[in-house]
């Protein structure tokens, strides 16, 4: 593993952003940095061993470092996933809408296809207000069912981009004249 074109232009400001020797402060926009790179030159979003390596070197940190942080935050995958990483959330506003629903239609297409899709329970992201949600790589789709994520994975399966969002098209913002 090497950084590319398109990475390397980017880390001397993502370094940058930290004080002058506490530069291992970057090795998580780093990563995030070398998964991004292998999704865009594999299709699968990962950070092999190598680039761990390469992180670490980059950063002047022993590379236990760089392996803990990779292998304790959920975003990092130190194995492959499949193209299209589902973060179903499980939490409780999502699992009284329904969330068991939108996970047996996730896990049933992950199990049928690992290659294109990657199960993963999470909890709250942040979107309750449109619950149940389901986050597709960077994407969010909410006001989710059995069907409505079921012809979600169709979509994506046939290599289409859903428009992330409410599937109802339900705003997030609050009543006019209501609470802000
Ligand atoms: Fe699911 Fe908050 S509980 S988004």
């Amino acid at each position: 593993f090497g950084f590319d074109e398109t990475s390397e232009a980017a880390i001397p400001a993502i370094i940058a952003k930290y004080p002058e020797g506490r530069q291992a402060s970057a090795v998580m926009p780093l990563l995030d940095l070398a998964q991004r790179q292998m999704a865009r030159q594999i299709g699968h979003a990962w950070v092999p061993r190598a680039a761990l390596d390469v992180v670490a070197d980059r950063l002047g940190m022993p590379r236990i470092r760089v392996y803990e942080v990779a292998t304790f935050y959920t975003m990092f995958h130190t194995t492959p996933v499949g193209r299209f990483h589902l973060q179903v959330c499980t939490t409780t506003p999502c699992w009284l809408r329904g969330s068991d629903v939108v996970m047996e239609a996730c896990s049933r297409a992950a199990a049928a296809d690992g290659e294109t899709f990657t199960v993963e329970e999470v909890e709250c992201l942040g979107a309750c207000v449109n619950a149940p949600v389901v986050q597709v790589n960077d994407d969010l789709y909410e006001d989710l069912d059995g069907p409505r994520t079921k012809a979600l994975l169709d979509l994506l399966r046939r290599g289409e981009t859903p428009k992330p969002g409410s599937a109802i098209g339900r705003q997030n913002s609050a009543p006019e004249g209501g609470p802000t």
